[in-house]
């Protein structure tokens, strides 16, 4: 049964945990074809046991020295963004020539809008070529140590999405911020450089729709700047989702500042549920498409938010054609700690 969001109706998010109190709804199955094979009903931990730190599970990677730890540690396996016979390792991005850093600023057919105070949404700011490299780079990442997985919660559900760490490794059972993943003792990535330029220049474009309607000199006081040291990257798979949450396992000054979230989505769109309640019902609708950047911060930082649906087939053409990206959909959300 469906609610008026099109949501299961037994299955309307909880809030409980996630970069803050992501929901999840256990009951709902995910795509088996894209899990693990040691994903298994309830388990301690859903990669299976967890390191102590300075452990160290090397298995994730090909051509790395195994580390001799078989029995106690389960093999992640890698999850592919993109579908294989894939394109995406090719140098050539066919007539898409633009490079990063090229556009410099907000491109033609875009569009612009302040949500709320400190919440602005800048649709089709990501150009296609752009969004081709975001992927291609993720999809190397992702197969790589530290790459993508399943997490779960504690009791054994598991979140509805596959997810990777850059900077620093989120936790969803403990909710914090580490070094080295619990499970497997990887670190996260570093984020690449191109995509911190991006997130730079995203933030310095709201700014100035800030200062355009608001008519404001600092804009800072409304939406305030941030170097991102953390990005999580979510692949949802056309039946992801997430549930309602807060985004509040920065530090503590970070989260008092309201530095904002800036978040990519590349793919198929999502139905993105946001508002000041805890309560799903009483939440905000807008549909985020590939390209699109989303910033909460200041007053907006500690909104709850959800993934109530991913649209099929909703994604550019071109970006399928360039990457042989999965149907799904890519988000990146960038914080600074
Ligand atoms: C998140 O809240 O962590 C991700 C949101 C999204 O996928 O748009
Ligand atoms: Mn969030």
């Amino acid at each position: 049964m469906k609610n008026s969001r099109g949501q299961d109706s037994n299955s309307s998010p909880k809030p409980s945990i996630h970069n803050s109190s992501i929901s999840y709804d256990p009951a709902v199955k995910t795509d088996e074809s894209l899990l693990p094979t040691q994903f298994g009903k309830k388990r301690k931990h859903s990669n299976g046991k967890r390191l102590q730190l300075g452990q160290s599970n090397s298995k994730h990677v090909a051509g790395t020295n195994f580390a001799d730890c078989s029995e106690v540690l389960p093999e992640v396996k890698p999850f592919d963004m993109c579908l294989s016979g894939s394109r995406s390792s090719a140098t050539s991005t066919g007539c898409l020539n633009e490079k990063w850093n090229e556009m410099g600023h907000i491109v033609e057919g875009t569009e612009q809008r302040i949500l709320r105070p400190g919440m602005v949404l800048l649709k089709r700011y990501i150009t296609l070529s752009e969004q081709v490299e975001i992927v291609k780079k993720c999809r190397v990442l992702g197969l790589g140590q530290g790459g993508f997985y399943q997490p779960g919660y504690q009791d054994g559900a598991k979140l509805r999405l596959q997810m990777m760490c850059l900077g620093l490794n989120w936790d969803p059972e403990t909710r914090k911020y580490k070094e080295q993943r619990v499970f497997d003792g990887s670190k996260a990535p570093a984020i690449p450089h191109e995509f911190s330029l991006l997130v730079k220049r995203a933030i310095q474009d709201a700014h100035a729709l800030i200062k355009k309607e608001y008519k404001v000199s600092n804009v800072e006081d409304i939406l305030p700047s941030m170097s991102p040291n953390i990005c999580i990257v979510n692949f949802y798979t056309t039946h992801g989702r997430l549930g309602h949450h807060q985004d509040r396992d920065e530090s503590r000054e970070s989260l008092l500042k309201g530095l904002p979230v800036v978040s990519l989505s590349v793919g198929d769109s999502a139905e993105f549920l946001y508002g000041d309640q805890r309560n799903v019902d009483k939440a905000e609708k807008v549909l985020l498409e590939s390209g699109d950047v989303l910033i909460f911060g200041g007053k907006s930082r500690h909104i709850f938010h959800s993934v109530a649906s991913i649209i099929p087939k909703s994604a550019p053409r071109a970006l399928y054609e360039e990457t042989s990206l999965r149907p799904g959909r890519v988000n990146l959300t960038f914080r600074q700690f």
